[in-house]
């Protein structure tokens, strides 16, 4: 993800609409599998715009994953990856899913809350010979969770912070996991609050219908661990905490 998301525009949630429709909870409710292009919140393809995605994969043809991105996956691959099935919640290109199915994954499977990473994924992943190896779908995981088969990793990387309700989006992920659940999201620390505070501002004055969630990292791992699993990872980078929980035996 590219510079220009990270402080201010990345980790947005649609407060706005997520209160009208659900009392602070998800984006509402689904009546099916897929939620169309109509549904998914507004803010989020303004940000999360195809013209973003080209310019995460032209990033990610050139130099590879991100210095966080390239932390889960040498994390997840030190932790055993071969055969494993993977399940990427807001994983935008799918860079991640690619990585770990060259690392030895069996299969993944990617919900994207935005319709407008799909092209530019499918591309990514043709080129890598793994068209039929990643299942793709657009969706609201915390609220289409349910549907959906349990997987051996999931991963959550830069996600939790764009979503008002945390511990429903956390636990629905710890929900799906089999074995490992990893998980990126900012630090708490007094100039990431200064930071977010100062971002939302400028978007509350730009109307653009986001805001950022700076949802307390010990309360994501209380969130996560409720739902059997134990933490085995806390790792803070200069701005994006590297967490990893398992499920206990
Ligand atoms: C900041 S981007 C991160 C993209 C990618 N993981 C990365 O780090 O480059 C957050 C992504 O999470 C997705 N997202 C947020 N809430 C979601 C939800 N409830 N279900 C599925 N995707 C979600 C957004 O659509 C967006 O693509």
């Amino acid at each position: 993800m590219g510079a220009p998301h990270q402080m201010l525009a990345v980790h947005i949630a649609y407060i706005e609409d997520a209160r009208a429709r659900g009392a602070g909870r998800g984006f509402g409710t689904r009546d099916n599998s897929v939620v169309s292009d109509c549904c998914t919140p507004k803010g989020y393809r303004w940000i999360f715009s195809e013209r973003n995605a080209r310019g995460d994969a032209k990033r990610y043809r050139r130099k590879g994953l991100d210095p966080t991105s390239r932390r889960i996956v040498d994390f997840v691959r030190g932790q055993g990856v071969e055969n494993r099935t993977v399940l990427e919640v807001g994983g935008g290109i799918g860079s991640i899913q690619i990585e770990l199915l060259k690392a030895g994954a069996a299969q993944a499977t990617s919900i994207e809350l935005t319709p407008t990473y799909e092209e530019v994924a499918a591309g990514l992943a043709k080129e890598a010979g793994f068209t039929g190896r990643i299942d793709r779908r657009v969706m609201d995981f915390a609220d289409a969770a349910g549907e959906l088969e349990a997987a051996d990793i999931v991963i959550m990387n830069r996600v939790i912070c764009c979503y008002p309700d945390m511990p429903r989006l956390a636990g629905a992920a710890a929900d799906r996991t089999r074995e490992l659940l990893v998980m990126s999201y900012p630090r708490e620390t007094w100039w990431t609050r200064i930071a977010l505070k100062l971002g939302n501002s400028a978007l509350r004055l730009t109307r653009r219908e986001f805001q950022v969630f700076l949802h307390p990292p010990n309360g994501i791992l209380a969130a996560t661990e409720r739902h059997g699993l134990r933490t085995v990872l806390n790792e803070t980078g200069s701005f994006w905490t590297v967490a990893a929980l398992r499920r206990s035996a």
